[in-house]
């Protein structure tokens, strides 16, 4: 049983997804050029995944409830997502620049998701919803 499993509850999944990438984004930052391999091995083993939860299990979820996608925190976060994946593609290019921009904008990104993005998912989303989530989220961790 991997990590994920325990949480029963789908944002606390996510929010322990962004403790684990919070940590790599420190030896990141530690040492680009050196770690810049692993970490784009961590990208498409973990933090990839973890995007997806979130574009395939909780964003449609707080669309259904009317959150706005277009013109409001979806959309934003989305579009954050895109850029990121734009930067780790530098990164694997060996562009070693591109770490500090992933750096920056995935710990603002995950700040915005921590503070604004999940505690409204959390008051529109009932318990049985967030676990129904959980399980969805448990098989995208898993590949
Ligand atoms: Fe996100
Ligand atoms: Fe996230």
């Amino acid at each position: 049983m991997s990590h994920c499993c325990r949480h029963h509850n789908c944002i606390e999944e996510l929010k322990a997804d962004h403790e684990i990438i919070l940590a790599e984004l420190v030896k990141l930052e530690a040492d680009p050029a050196g770690y810049a391999k692993e970490f784009l091995k961590f990208t498409a083993n973990f933090a990839e995944p973890h995007h997806h939860k979130e574009e395939e299990v909780l964003f449609p979820a707080l669309e259904r409830k009317g959150i706005p996608n277009q013109g409001g925190p979806i959309g934003v976060m989305l579009m954050e997502h895109e850029t990121k994946r734009g930067y780790v593609k530098e990164l694997a290019a060996g562009k070693i620049e591109a770490a500090a921009n992933i750096i920056s904008l995935l710990r603002e990104h995950i700040a915005k998701e921590n503070d604004i993005l999940y505690p409204l998912a959390q008051q529109v989303l009932s318990e049985e919803e967030l676990a129904a989530m959980a399980d969805r989220c448990e098989a995208i961790g898993k590949g």
